[in-house]
């Protein structure tokens, strides 16, 4: 077995509590693209554009319409290996998971084992939506694409999700930032750590006396803080890394 296979099992063995520090590279084995590099939704500068809250208010259509068809395209995904090993994991630690990604493929993994556990959004989730004036969550299922307005104030509905140039929910971060203090082992799975202030999640674990643990492919912002790092796709090492559990 890798060696740091081997490690990574021994601390997760070892520790009482578990934070996972999670990006799109956790998803990308579903078939859903990260947001950097050669494939990146980002790679396009239309993509990047539409994530911006300046272009939600000055084309809310164009923005709407390109939500509603990645929420239908999301729902036609499914999780893989990753989700569901990480998912398993709270049957044998107590578990906490700080998520970047919006896909809700973790809680779809996490509903088919039987297991439950909390997950904070810190950028949000595709498959809730609010009001952007009011912000009173409405039916999930509405047709972003028509660009629905709120019930009570008639205001826009949208995705609630973190666009650039917005503030991450404070209740949900302050939740996220209270399990890193405590995790006695953070798992960074499948994330550049370029963004913050979610990147500063991991490394408050690490300063606050967690063992940091990355599962990614490629090195990311930050390998250099990392205790173990284990260089493989997720989907390959979650499970691997499960085994290596005992
Ligand atoms: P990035 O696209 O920045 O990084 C994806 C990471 O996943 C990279 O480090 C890849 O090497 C790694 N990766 C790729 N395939 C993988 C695999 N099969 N297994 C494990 N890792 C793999 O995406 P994020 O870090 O998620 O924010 O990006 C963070 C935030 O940037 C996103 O939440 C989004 C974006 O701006 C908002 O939308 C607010």
């Amino acid at each position: 077995m890798d060696e740091a296979i081997a490690r990574a099992g021994r601390l997760l063995a070892g520790a009482d509590e578990v934070l996972a520090f999670v990006g799109s590279g956790l998803s990308a084995e579903s078939g859903v693209p990260t947001f950097r590099g050669e494939d990146g939704l980002f790679s396009d500068p239309e993509v990047a554009e539409l994530a911006r809250r300046e272009t939600l208010e000055r084309e809310p259509e164009r923005v709407l319409s390109w939500f509603e068809e990645g929420r239908r395209r999301m729902r036609e995904v499914d999780p893989n290996p990753g989700h569901y090993a990480l998912a398993r994991l709270a049957d044998r630690v107590e578990l906490t998971v700080a998520t970047q990604n919006v896909d809700g493929l973790l809680e779809r993994a996490a509903e088919t084992e039987g297991v439950e556990f909390d997950v904070h959004h810190v950028h949000g989730s595709l498959f809730d939506v609010v009001c952007g004036d009011c912000g009173r969550q409405a039916d999930p299922d509405v047709d972003l694409a028509e660009t629905p307005t709120c019930e009570a104030c008639g205001g826009m509905l949208r995705p609630d999700v973190v666009l650039f140039g917005e503030m991450l929910p404070r209740a949900t971060f302050d939740a996220a930032e209270s399990a890193a203090g405590r995790a006695d082992v953070c798992l960074l799975i499948g994330t550049s750590g370029i963004v913050y202030p979610a990147a500063g999640l991991p490394r408050q674990a690490g300063e606050t006396g967690a063992e940091l643990v990355e599962i990614n492919p490629r090195e990311s912002e930050l390998s250099g803080i990392c205790d173990v790092v284990i260089r493989r796709n997720a989907g390959e090492a979650m499970p691997a890394v499960e085994e290596a559990f005992g």
